[in-house]
């Protein structure tokens, strides 16, 4: 028992009292900053810590050693550093038929133009839904660990990896001395549903699925947590490495296994597309058996030299796919149909159900994509759906089948959250607000977007914070969240918010005012302009001034500006055309330059190498080559940093000239532009 003395108004305290509220301090803190989980209001901890001060300022001989006013600089809020991997972390692209895999191998045999008798081998093994990491050793030992995090950074996660039970601190010797092991972290499914049965009954929120809770385990602030969590890893692939790289998929495996990794099992060699189906349809039916979800299989080229020659396409190798199982299915009962408003306006009907797992998760909303789809399957409040999810995708409805009365479902005309009209243009699906930025949901969308993990990643900024600042005019445009700091008294003052609250979002807010292009521009949630694009933007423009001016030019459809706009490769007319609407409205300029005035948009740099010969370049072939097929060649182009383009400009460095080439040739020579014949180009390129 502490002993107290009785106070007077709570002035006094012993050095016991004090040592009590200061463990407690301490440990709201960490709920608070390590779990995200607070079990007072930040009003509630701000009397604590007030309380605290003021029996310290009374008491200064009787702070206690674990004193939280000390801590304060090493708040670990700021989250994790952040790591710039040495090659970019990839995706892979997914396949749900049979037909996709048969394509991915023909696609394959064509890129590298083999006979239809050479044989084609393939590791086949299953894909857990986890978190990947990179692993980085040196001299054998493990010096570093991080997350994907967008693919080029990501965040530093060291302390925490190093309280997996499998991931080895040593490699087994003999290991070369600089190597990074990829691979992925995961949680078992019974462990799974254990943490969720003690976060039941702590009161705290479940985690989703395994993946999920993978993690929010690995981004723990504090590694005792990520410690207390039984998760795993296994290895699937080698980032950077000094000195000779095994030649297959097959002894990569095996040489993985030998430093000390777990492997996922079961995988197999696998020679053609039966094979692979052959397995896929294996694994299906074992895949309840296992003790992990896996959600797929992952089929890669065996052949390491064959890898490097097919390389990677934007986000996803081209010599390895992910093929998908079938979604997993269940009925359950519709109770109501809501309709949502988009950022862009759209409003999109989400069935609310009546809640049901479907493998293993716990669902109770389901999308139903427009209008027609609700019409065409008869969907109606009160049927019993057939439900499906396949992994991280959204629930669709497969099927309805109506019970009792009901009636059919009549789609509303106008927007549910500011009573304006709302259209569909003619051969469109989705019906639109018209209300634009007088529309709160539209405003509050677009907010949310901005700050999201993609976007502005603003930690501490939910939907709830945001709804709020917004409801009370202190942001009304993204700009406005860069001189929040300017009202820290009054929002502050708010219910539910406090002195620690507003500071960590003030911090994490300052932490964003240095942005790359790509980022910035993906954050303005331009219709169609999703990251892929914005990177493609950033990378084609520049800087934000170049990228600004060639979009107000581009206005004009028959400028040159609209040309290279539309020019570059994935960027059709349609998206050119989204592009330009945003840079016709007046409103979207000024945010858009308000913005800049706060921030430091910094230029687009590339992530390839920047000595190779082609840096920066652009190239156009034309006429057909012998010795590779144009997309290999379009491809090693790409991946010596240079960009491929269709069409012959002032602005075109290389055209690279095969047999029967046509009028861009000619172009090429009326220009003046370097012409490369088919040797020289393969001297350049390899
Ligand atoms: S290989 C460049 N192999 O799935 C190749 N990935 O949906 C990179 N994953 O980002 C990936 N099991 O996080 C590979 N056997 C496996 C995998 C696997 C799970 C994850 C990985 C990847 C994601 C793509």
């Amino acid at each position: 028992m502490t002993k107290k003395t009785k106070n007077d108004g709570g002035l006094f305290g012993t050095a016991e009292e004090m040592s009590a509220l200061a463990q407690q301090i301490r440990r709201h803190d960490e709920l608070y900053h390590q779990n995200d989980a607070p079990e007072i209001s930040d009003a509630e901890y701000d009397a604590l810590r007030a309380r605290y001060r003021r029996l310290r300022e009374l008491f200064p001989d009787a702070i206690p050693d674990n004193d939280p006013e000390k801590k304060v600089g090493a708040a670990p809020a700021a989250g994790f550093g952040k790591i710039t991997h040495s090659a970019p972390m990839l995706s892979l692209n997914n396949a749900f038929s049979s037909d996709d895999i048969v394509d991915f191998t023909s696609r394959i045999r064509r890129f590298l133009q083999l006979s239809d008798d050479t044989a084609l081998a393939f590791m086949a093994e299953p894909k857990i839904d986890g978190l990947s990491a990179a692993l980085r050793y040196e001299k054998g030992v493990l010096i570093q660990a991080a997350t994907r995090g967008d693919g080029t950074t990501g965040e530093n996660i060291t302390t925490n990896a190093k309280t997996i039970k499998n991931i080895p601190h040593k490699l087994k010797a003999p290991f070369p001395d600089v190597v990074e092991i990829r691979g992925e972290i995961y949680l078992n499914r019974s462990d799974f549903m254990d943490l969720n049965a003690l976060r039941t009954k702590a009161g705290e929120q479940l985690f989703a699925n395994p993946r999920n809770a993978a993690a929010g385990s690995v981004r723990q602030l504090d590694p005792r947590v990520t410690a207390s969590r039984p998760l795993k890893f296994f290895a699937y692939a080698l980032g950077e490495i000094s000195g000779t790289e095994s030649q297959t998929q097959h002894e990569l495996r095996d040489q993985l296994k030998q430093w000390g990794f777990d492997l996922n099992e079961p995988a197999r060699m696998c020679f053609g597309p039966d094979e692979l189906l052959a397995y896929y349809q294996n694994m299906e039916e074992q895949r309840h058996a296992l003790p992990f979800d896996i959600d797929g299989v992952v089929y890669k080229l065996d052949r390491q030299d064959w890898q490097e020659r097919l390389g990677f396409a934007s986000r996803a190798p081209r010599w390895a796919i992910a093929h998908k199982f079938a979604a997993e299915q269940a009925e359950t009962r519709l109770n109501k149909i809501i309709i949502q408003v988009g950022r862009t306006g759209a409003l999109t009907p989400v069935a609310e159900l009546e809640p049901i797992t479907v493998g293993g998760v716990v669902v109770s909303r389901a999308t139903l994509h427009n209008e027609d789809e609700i019409t065409r399957k008869d969907i109606r409040e009160g049927d019993i759906v057939l439900i499906q999810r396949a992994g991280d995708v959204i629930p669709q409805i497969v099927s309805s089948k109506h019970i009792g009365n009901t009636k059919a479902f009549k789609f509303p005309d106008r927007c549910p959250e500011c009573k304006s009209l709302a259209l569909r243009d003619e051969g469109m699906a989705v019906r639109r607000c018209t209300g634009g930025i007088i529309c709160p949901a539209q405003a509050v969308e677009r907010l949310c977007h901005f700050v999201s993990r993609n976007a502005f990643n603003i930690e501490g900024f939910g939907e709830q914070r945001v709804r709020e600042l917004w409801q009370d005019k202190l942001i009304t445009s993204p700009a406005d969240i860069f001189n929040l700091h300017k009202h820290k008294d009054e929002i502050a003052k708010r219910e539910g918010w406090g002195d620690l609250s507003t500071s960590k979002l003030l911090t994490a807010i300052e932490a964003r005012r240095t942005i790359p292009l790509d980022r910035f521009i993906y954050s303005l949630g331009i219709r169609q302009i999703g990251e892929a694009t914005a990177k493609l933007l950033a990378k084609r423009y520049g800087d934000l001034n170049n990228w600004r001016k060639s979009m107000l030019s581009a206005r004009d459809a028959e400028s040159d500006a609209w040309r290279e706009l539309t020019d570059i490769d994935q960027i059709g007319p349609l998206v050119a055309g989204d592009l330009v609407s945003f840079f016709s409205e007046k409103h979207n300029l000024d945010a858009l330059d308000a913005l800049a005035r706060e921030l430091n948009i910094e230029k687009y740099v590339a992530t390839t190498t920047g000595d190779s010969p082609l840096t920066g370049k652009t190239i156009v072939f034309t006429g057909s080559l012998t010795s590779m097929s144009r997309a290999e060649a379009k491809a090693r182009a790409e991946s010596m940093g240079a960009t491929v383009s269709g069409s012959v400009s002032k602005k075109t460095d290389y055209v690279v000239e095969g047999e029967e080439s046509g009028s861009k040739a000619a172009k090429a020579r009326e220009l003046g532009v370097t012409i490369l014949s088919e040797a020289e180009w393969v001297k350049i390129s390899t």
